[in-house]
């Protein structure tokens, strides 16, 4: 745990970068620091590694007042990763990335054998190894900054906007990377963005800074999202918050109708002369996968000839927000819900996403604590 106790930095001219800052950033879970450009951001982080001295307050990890450790000893418990990368462009990647190993008097068998084993962890194809930075993409020098970072197995990482320069796809990339690679480390990270769907993405906290180096509010992103402190939070979250906040909710729990889904071989103009024969209804096959749409007024039971049923959600997996996308996408206006082996378990329309959002929020209303959310797929 990293402890930040109403600390402040005032630099030489007088320029006040963080203004009597507190924050506690637990164990095995992603803090994100965002706010608009010079709020004081990129000053925290290097308070945390003692790059920059606050001019007061106090920072703590684990209990332990930083300035009172050896600052080698600090910084090997931290690994550090900024903009670009920051690679030394005369060492291959692997070199690279046993760097800290290195200085820490490994061996250089060893220190490349882990290097090897972190190049697997971030998803670098091997081959790379002996290539230099500049033979490598921006999003793959990337993975070698957070490779290089991890490579000493430190407990805390520093992340200084480091998905900034790549592309937005590259970017998506990186973050399901980073969120994969913390699901099996559990690091205390600390990572600092000024894009808030960045932060949203990845943090279990955020911590919103606005200029002045002054907190604006620091909370789960889900609580970001549906409660903004005031009107500079909630400016700074950007449109859609609303939509954006069913990233959060459970598709678990959703009522799905099962009344008009049928799998192939079923006696269908008996079907067409029943209830089911008032609206469209989805036809699997023998597995319960999904083969697509019929209007049994017209359809004669030819597979090739189903309206195409869509992109379906995972029920328990996929957020309401990709529910009611896929309704609003849906030929028929209803998403097809399966389970982990795509079979189909009933059919969401918007009305039953609507009452899955109400629920929830009697729920919310209810137990301010007990809201079940999800990081799930958005
Ligand atoms: N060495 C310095 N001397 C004087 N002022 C500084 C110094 N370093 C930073 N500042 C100022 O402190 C404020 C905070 O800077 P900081 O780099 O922490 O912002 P940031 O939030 O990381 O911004 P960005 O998003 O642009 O990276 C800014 O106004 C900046 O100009
Ligand atoms: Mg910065």
């Amino acid at each position: 745990m990293i402890a930040i106790e109403d600390v402040s930095k005032r630099y030489a001219d007088g320029t006040v970068a963080v203004d009597r800052l507190s924050l506690q950033i637990p164990n095995h879970s992603i803090t994100v620091l965002v706010g608009p450009s010079g709020c004081g951001k990129t000053t925290t982080l290097r308070m945390i590694n003692r790059m920059i001295e606050p001019s007061s307050g106090t920072i703590r990890v684990n209990g332990e007042d930083i300035l009172r450790k050896p600052v080698n000893a600090l910084r090997q418990s931290m690994g550090y990763v900024i903009q670009n990368a920051g690679l030394f462009q005369h060492r291959t990647i692997l070199d690279n990335i046993a760097t800290v190993p290195r200085l820490l008097g490994w061996s250089k068998q060893r220190a490349r054998a882990r290097a090897a084993e972190l190049m697997e962890r971030v998803g670098l194809d091997p081959a790379m190894a002996r290539r230099y930075p500049y033979q490598l993409s921006g999003g793959q020098q990337q993975r070698v900054g957070v490779a290089r970072a991890l490579a000493a197995d430190p407990p805390i990482l520093l992340m200084d906007e480091p998905f900034s320069a790549v592309d937005p796809v590259v970017r998506r990339g990186l973050q399901e990377e980073l969120l994969r690679i913390q699901g099996e480390l559990g690091k205390a990270i600390v990572f600092v963005t000024h894009d808030m769907d960045e932060a949203i993405t990845i943090g279990d906290r955020v911590a919103v800074l606005r200029t002045g180096g002054k907190l604006a509010q620091f909370a789960a992103p889900d609580e970001l999202l549906s409660a903004p402190a005031d009107a500079f939070v909630e400016e700074f979250l950007g449109g859609d918050r609303g939509i954006r906040g069913l990233s959060f909710l459970s598709t678990r729990d959703l009522a799905l109708d099962r009344s008009r889904v049928f799998p192939v071989g079923s006696d269908w103009q008996q079907l067409a002369g029943e209830s089911a024969g008032a609206g469209p209804v989805l036809v699997t096959d023998a597995d319960a996968k999904p083969l697509g749409w019929a209007d049994l007024t017209v359809w004669a039971g030819d597979v090739q000839a189903l309206e195409p049923h869509g992109q379906a959600f995972e029920v328990g997996k996929d957020s309401l927000r990709v529910a009611l996308d896929r309704a609003v996408l849906s030929p028929t206006g209803q998403a097809v819900a399966v389970d982990g082996a795509g079979r189909v378990l009933g059919l969401a329309g918007q009305e039953t996403v609507a009452a899955a959002i109400r629920a929830a929020r009697q729920r919310r209303a209810a137990d301010s604590e007990g809201v079940s959310t999800v990081k799930a797929a958005r």
